[in-house]
Parts: structure tokens; sequence; C-alpha cells
């Protein structure tokens, strides 16, 4: 009896470090892989970094097609859908002629996240706001589709049509409002600057659940403009470089290689917020109409684009990634992009607007130094800025 419950015991006790070990190995070779992809994909970055194969395979005009041929006469013409809701006269002002705008917002939105537009149109997207208290002409649309599911769309369609007669902000094209159809989100943004707000000196693309401290964004595209080198040829915000390709077929960000057969994309920013001037929006526009857009992860996309035009991101340590940035008045002197927020914009917003009014003398700048090393610089489970965004 003894004996059998021993054996048992050990039995149990093999099992379990079997599946442990096998659990172990499993991972591991993800583990694995992934170090490989990456230490492949740094290495092509930094040594090779060339990517002239970008034009010559997705320049719809190039003979040096890769991947099926039987898609490429449909997909050039992504970013030509008509659009369903439209307003063609938002950077006019009330003569004929174009308004100067600073910067023309566009939110990339879904059609059922009514809660998010409305908070952004309460808080950093308010235009009344922007222009009575800070004097600049910002102007703040949404982008986005139709609803994905046939069923519930002219419901939904009929909310849309509501919601834009009483704000008269939502620029809505003919396409399937997906994951996979992000890129055709894209070229909808740059067409429409093109077509309607080709002035504006800067062009601003954000997710809906982004927060964006607009007094400091202001400030700094003012410094931009009476630098040295202008608004111009600027492409900001957080910068991926050397990303390799995701390879999993669970993921996401799965991409196959018939697709993309090389180990890194070009470098690119995060989709959540960046910042082009108005001449990158310009060849942005251009590159569209010559490049293929098979590849639907928008922000890849627009990597490829630029580098095929010649434009190259610069980081920016206060626009963040995939972060949310720590909550403290401290933060909010600088910080400009944060990610993943929802109704707290409302809060969030009350409290940068206060924090901005106020004015620290040295001590307080000295704490407020102490306090954001502390917050981005120790090793916590999260980070928006980089530790050096602590000391500018
Ligand atoms: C890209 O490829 C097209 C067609 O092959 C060519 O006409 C064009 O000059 C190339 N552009 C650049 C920037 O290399
Ligand atoms: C936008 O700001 C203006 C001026 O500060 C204010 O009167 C208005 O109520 C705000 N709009 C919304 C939708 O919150
Ligand atoms: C993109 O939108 C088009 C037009 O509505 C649709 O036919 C297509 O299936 C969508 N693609 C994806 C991947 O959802």
């Amino acid at each position: 009896m003894h004996f059998r419950r021993i054996h048992k015991f050990k039995c149990v006790q093999l099992m379990t470090t079997g599946l442990v070990l096998c659990m172990v190995m499993v991972s591991w070779e993800d583990l694995d892989h992934h170090v490989v992809s990456h230490m492949r994909s740094y290495t092509y970055r930094y040594l090779v970094n060339s990517y002239d194969f970008l034009n010559l395979s997705f320049n719809i005009a190039s003979k040096h097609h890769h991947g099926q041929d039987g898609s490429d006469s449909v997909d050039w013409r992504l970013g030509r859908y008509p659009y369903l809701l439209n307003h063609p006269g938002k950077c006019k002002g009330d003569g004929n002629g174009w308004e100067d705008v600073l910067l023309l917002l566009f939110v990339k939105t879904s059609p059922e996240n009514f809660e998010q537009r409305q908070g952004i149109r309460e808080t950093w997207g308010n235009e009344s706001f922007l222009l009575s208290e800070l004097r600049a002409n910002v102007k703040v649309v949404f982008a986005l589709g139709m609803h994905p599911d046939i069923k519930q769309r002219s419901r939904v369609q009929i909310a849309l049509q509501q919601e834009d007669r009483a704000y008269r902000d939502l620029i809505q094209q003919n396409f399937a409002d997906t994951f996979h159809n992000l890129t055709a989100k894209l070229i909808l943004q740059f067409h429409w600057c093109h077509e309607y707000c080709p002035q504006a000196r800067f062009l601003m693309s954000a997710d809906d659940d982004i927060f964006i401290h607009m007094p400091n964004l202001v400030k700094y595209l003012r410094q931009l403009m009476s630098s040295q080198s202008g608004a111009r040829h600027l492409w900001v915000g957080h910068v991926h470089r050397g990303s390799p390709p995701n390879r999993r077929k669970d993921s996401k960000y799965f991409v196959p290689y018939d697709l993309y057969p090389w180990p890194s994309y070009p470098d690119y920013t995060a989709g959540a917020g960046y910042v082009v001037s108005g001449d990158v929006a310009a060849k942005i526009y251009h590159a569209t109409l010559m490049l293929k857009s098979s590849i639907y992860i928008d922000d890849v996309y627009m990597g490829i684009c630029a580098n095929v035009m010649g434009v190259s991101p610069k980081e920016h340590v206060h626009i963040s990634g995939e972060g949310k940035a720590p909550y403290h008045p401290c933060i909010y002197d600088n910080m400009i992009t944060s990610h993943g927020h929802a109704t707290d914009v409302r809060s969030l917003w009350q409290a940068t607007i206060d924090a901005t009014v106020y004015r620290r003398g040295f001590k307080g700048n000295l704490y407020c130094t102490a306090v954001r090393a502390m917050l981005l610089c120790l090793p916590y489970y999260q980070t928006t800025y980089p530790c050096m965004a602590a000391f500018t």
C-alpha cells in the first residue's frame, strides 16, 4: 500500500516534470526564433541598410513584381474608394481661399467607437478651444471605413450620418473597416490631405485611443517652424528601427514571405501617433500612387513609401509608441502623446491644462526631474518614454 502510493506520486512528478520541460522547450524555440530573427534584422538594418529592393518590388510600373501577379491589378487601386461622408470645405475659409492651417490632425477610428470620438471632441480635439486658447488653427477629422458586418452596417451608418450632422468631422470611405484594411485608411488620409488641405503646415495621424497634449504639441510645431531648417522634410514619432517581419501565423502582425521576403522592414514610426511636415505629406501621397499597397500593416506601408521617397523618421522622446504615460503632473510638463486611453482622457485633459498654468521654480524643477527619473528610468513593468526623457 505504502509502496504503491510512492509509486503513484513519482509517476505524477515525472509527468509534471515532462510537461514543464515540454513547455520550456516550446517557448525556448519561440524565444530562440525571436532572438535569431531580431539579430538578422538588426544586422541587416545596421550593416547593409539598403532598401533599394522596395521600389523595385513594390513599384507598380516595375517589371520586378514580387508575389502573385493576379492581385496586382486590384490592389493599386486601394485608396480610390468613394467617400460616404466628406467635408471638402474643412480647410477653406469663409471665402474660397485656403485657410492657414497649422495642423491637420487625422484620428483613425472605427464606426462603433462613438465614445472615443466624443471624448476627443470634448478634450484635446476641441478645435474652438485650440483656436481661442492657443491661437492655433488645427483641423481635427476622423478617418473611418464602413462597419465590417453587413447585417449591422445600415443601422451603424444611420447613426454615423446623425453624428456627422452634429459635428461635421467624419471622413468615411466605402471600404470595410478591418485590421487588414488599415492601409486603405492610411491612403485615405494622405489623399484627403492632398486634395482638401494641401496647405496644412503639418499632418498628424493618430489612433483614437491616444491622448495628445495639444499645448505641448503646438509649442513644438511652432518651434520647428521658427527653426532654421523650417518645417520641412520632417517625420517624427516613436521610431522602430530594423524591425523583423513577424512570421508567426497566430500573430495579428503576421506577414508571409510572399508578401515581404526580406529580413527587416525599413524604419517607421509607431502608428499610434506621428507627425509629418506638409512637404513630406505630399511625397507620401505621390508614393501611394506609385507603390502597391499589398502590405496591410499601415505603419510598415508608410515606412516603405517614405523610404522610396528618401524620407527617414526622427525619434521624439515624448511621443509614445504603445505605452501609456504615468499619471503625474511632472510627466505632463513635456508629454506629447500617450497611448491606451479611453474615458480617462477627460480627467487627464483637465489635469494637463491645470498643470500648464502652473509655473515651478528651480526647486520645483529639480523635484520634477527626480520624479520623472523614478517613473521612467527604473525598470518598471511598462515604459512609455525612454529614460532620457526625464532630463529634457
Ligand atoms: C522606382 O522605380 C520606378 C520604376 O521602376 C522608376 O521609374 C523610379 O525612378 C524609381 N524611383 C526611385 C526613387 O528609385
Ligand atoms: C470646446 O471649447 C470651447 C471653448 O473653450 C467650449 O465653449 C466648448 O464647450 C467646447 N466643446 C466641447 C464639445 O466640449
Ligand atoms: C477591405 O475593404 C474592401 C471593400 O469593402 C473589402 O472588399 C475587403 O474584403 C476588405 N479587406 C479586408 C481584408 O477586410
